[in-house]
């Protein structure tokens, strides 16, 4: 059996409607070194990605700058395929949702999901502008901070004191749009019944690694998603709201007019629609080969039910419960494969902070890229500080330019400035050959094994490791590691003081002279190494290195062995230069007037989403008459005893006095909320004639009334002064 792995790899795609930044950055580098580094293993490996076009925001920039969103989705394309390609970001295909094939598939995954049963509509009520006749999503409404009464805060939440509401907390709201007080409106809307049992029953099992050879989520991953499902039978998750109303830029819903799909529903079908796109630019010639090289490419062999190719999404950890719960849900259930594994990762910190327009690190891709600095020093400083965990990263600029000096230009590039030299001038650029253990060496009595290329080519597959699991810290600070071997050996063998003592030909010169060739072959052969090692990272760097070297394409084969004896190198050309600090001073300076001068709302990275979350007003439950409410008995109960339960996640053991011979036990869900010492003593309302309910703990003889909801909770009701057990409460 060949072990060509069939790869697709996906990273997020980025809005329409915003240039890249740094803290995008970081996850087209991680996915881009785990490609190229894919690639080198000779793996069949596909990188797609796409603009991600549609929804309430996009629509209204382009209505602000003038213009149709389909002339803004267009020029923001080519702004986004410029600043990846600054940063040698290789997408084998970078394409837009605002596409035929990614319609097509959403239209199709609808439709099966429908088939299922999977899609329900029912008639919700919203926030409405009145003037511009649209819906509103959150972000677009405003008003003044229910708790610190800040003027001009958004509808889910305040920037001056961190508080989340719901729109109709705000005092005097206004849209953003038009300024019109928002309207309650009720509309028809699409869901996807995640609260299906079939759906909560497939999700329990893909989150947990039961349907994969491996756990497709990382452990910290797994966690949040057990979170979110909550515990066996408790049915946590509710529908997802996949339409929106005109006006709308997005794909209009079949058989619904003036309904689209939410821009959250189409996006990742973007990675299927940018697949088939790459596929369709692959049709195979009728003379054989393809079109690009590689033969057709089959759209079902990465993406039908039963593919055998693995799928890859990269994504911020903001977003993964679209990845991990709505997506697997929707490809499951419209009969297409789910991901292998989503990976997701933390958040970019600058100088220990969140990136800010004022202080100038909210830094674009653009600007970076103007201010002439290497975009391999940013792809090399993200690099180290990657790893496999959903932990944040932090860019300090003191220390990124420290590291990038120290590391690559001190330790990297100098094994061959120093030894390149006496081998072009003195050796015509011919290089000895240095051989490994397990090949034959020539039988003239002499060692010609060497410690220190073996180090470098014994290291392969733990390097290797690494990249496979995104440990590239581990892997550049092992390559570093390295590096420091050779250059303590260049050091140590001192090529410019034998080069010295090569004043004219007898004997013994001759002897140094082989020595000096040795010693720079055997420095140059590392460099080599630590070149195949480096270069998922440096793919621009390392070309030049090969061209230096006089070698083809590296690839990781290639560090089972060195140079054939002989090998000629070209001449050494200066490779990378230091960081200047000065640059970052003006780069730093340079972003803070840009971002100034175009002030855009531009939310946080976690807040990505919450921009096109749309409030429900939570509808009122059906009404009872007087004597129903009577049927409920609630009592005022002290919590007596409040303790933890062995082996529960959610629940804390109450025992409750409500004026009876013996207390009640109830186990209450609020664990999550409650310190056990924090109740005891206190007063609380429960439910007293409520069937008594057997647990896996005990028996639970009554319910202690909490509230929550999206916002938070739960908050255990507590009764005014006065109140005494055993009172009635009507
Ligand atoms: O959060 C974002 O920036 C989204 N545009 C990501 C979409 S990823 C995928 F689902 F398409
Ligand atoms: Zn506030």
């Amino acid at each position: 059996m060949s072990d060509k792995r069939k790869i697709l790899v996906t990273s997020a795609l980025p809005y329409a409607n915003g240039p890249i930044h740094l803290g995008h950055l970081v996850e087209y580098i991680q996915t881009d070194i785990w490609v190229r580094f894919q690639k080198m293993r000779g793996h069949d490996c596909h990188y797609v990605c796409a603009d991600d076009t549609h929804g309430t925001p996009i629509m209204l920039r382009a209505e602000k700058e003038g213009i149709t969103p389909e002339a803004l989705i267009a020029r923001v394309h080519g702004e986004h395929y410029r600043d990846f390609q600054g940063f040698h970001v290789a997408f084998d295909n970078y394409y837009t949702t605002h596409s035929d094939e990614t319609r097509y598939f959403a239209e199709t995954i609808y439709q099966r999901l429908k088939e299922r049963g999977l899609i329900e509509s029912r008639a919700i009520e919203q926030y409405y502008d009145p003037v511009k006749e649209m819906f509103l999503p959150d972000r677009f409404i405003k008003g003044e901070c229910p708790k610190c009464h800040a003027k001009d805060q958004y509808g889910d939440s305040c920037e001056a004191c961190g508080t989340t509401y719901t729109p109709t907390d705000l005092i005097n709201p206004y849209s953003v749009v038009s300024g019109a007080a928002p309207v309650r409106r009720e509309s028809v809307h699409y869901f996807f019944k995640l609260s299906d049992p079939v759906c909560q029953k497939y999700l329990r099992e893909w989150t947990t690694g039961q349907l994969n050879e491996t756990p497709p989520l990382q452990p910290e991953a797994a966690n949040k998603m057990q979170e979110w499902l909550g515990l066996e039978g408790e049915n946590k998750l509710s529908d997802w709201d996949i339409s929106r109303d005109a006006p709308y830029f997005g794909f209009e819903i079949p058989d619904a007019p003036g309904k689209y799909f939410y821009v959250w529903l189409d996006a990742p079908i973007g990675y299927m629609g940018s697949f088939k796109n790459l596929c369709n630019q692959n049709l195979p010639s009728p003379h054989g080969g393809g079109v690009g090289g590689e033969g057709g490419l089959d759209f079902d062999e990465y993406w039908s039910k039963d593919s055998q190719a693995e799928l890859f999404h990269f994504i911020g950890k903001d977003i993964l419960y679209f990845h991990a719960l709505f997506w697997p849900a929707m490809l499951e259930h419209s009969d297409f494969r789910t991901p292998t594994k989503v990976f997701a990762h933390g958040f970019l910190t600058v100088n220990g902070e969140k990136m800010s327009k004022s202080r100038g690190t909210f830094i674009t891709a653009e600007s970076y890229l103007k201010q002439g600095l290497n975009p391999e020093w940013l792809r090399y400083y993200y690099a180290c500080k990657l790893n496999g965990t959903m932990e944040d990263i932090d860019l300090s600029l003191e220390d990124f330019v420290a590291r990038v000096n120290s590391d690559l230009v001190g330790k990297f590039v100098n094994i061959a400035s120093r030894c390149a030299g006496f081998i072009s001038k003195r050796f015509d650029g011919k290089l000895i050959k240095v051989y490994l253990n397990g090949e034959t060496q020539p039988s003239d009595g002499e060692d010609h094994l060497d410690p220190v290329t073996e180090q470098l080519r014994d290291a392969r597959d733990r390097i290797a490791d690494y990249y496979e699991n995104r440990e590239y810290s581990k892997a550049l600070r092992e390559i570093m590691l390295l590096a420091d071997a050779v250059n303590f050996y260049i050091a140590d063998k001192k090529p410019w003081e034998i080069a010295k003592s090569l004043v004219s030909a007898t004997d013994e010169e001759t002897n140094n002279k082989n020595q000096l060739q040795r010693v720079c072959s055997i420095a140059l052969n590392c460099f080599r190494h630590l070149s195949i090692y480096l270069r998922p990272v440096l793919p621009n760097l390392i070309k030049e290195v090969e061209l230096f070297l006089q070698v083809d394409t590296l690839e990781w084969k290639d560090a089972e062995y060195c140079l054939p004896e002989g090998h000629k190198i070209g001449n050494y050309q200066h490779l990378m230069t230091r960081i200047d600090s000065k640059l970052i001073e003006a780069l730093v300076e340079a972003n803070k007037t840009n971002m100034q001068a175009t002030a855009d709302p531009e939310p946080h990275s976690e807040q990505r989403h919450a921009e096109h979350q749309q409030h429900t007003i939570q509808p009122i439950a059906e009404t009872i008459g007087i004597d129903e409410f009577a049927k409920i008995d609630l009592r005022i109960a002290r919590i007596v005893k409040a303790e933890h339960v062995e082996k529960a996640d959610k629940l804390l053991k109450l025992t409750l006095d409500i004026g009876e011979l013996e207390p009640r036990t109830v186990f209450a869900g609020i664990k999550s909320a409650y310190d056990p010492a924090q109740l005891e003593g206190k007063l609380t309302v429960m439910v007293a004639n409520l069937e008594p309910r057997k647990m896996k703990f005990g028996l639970s003889e009554g319910m202690v009334l909490a509230a929550s909801d999206e916002r938070g909770g739960p908050c255990v009701l507590f009764p005014d002064e006065g109140a005494k057990p055993g009172m009635r409460v009507k």
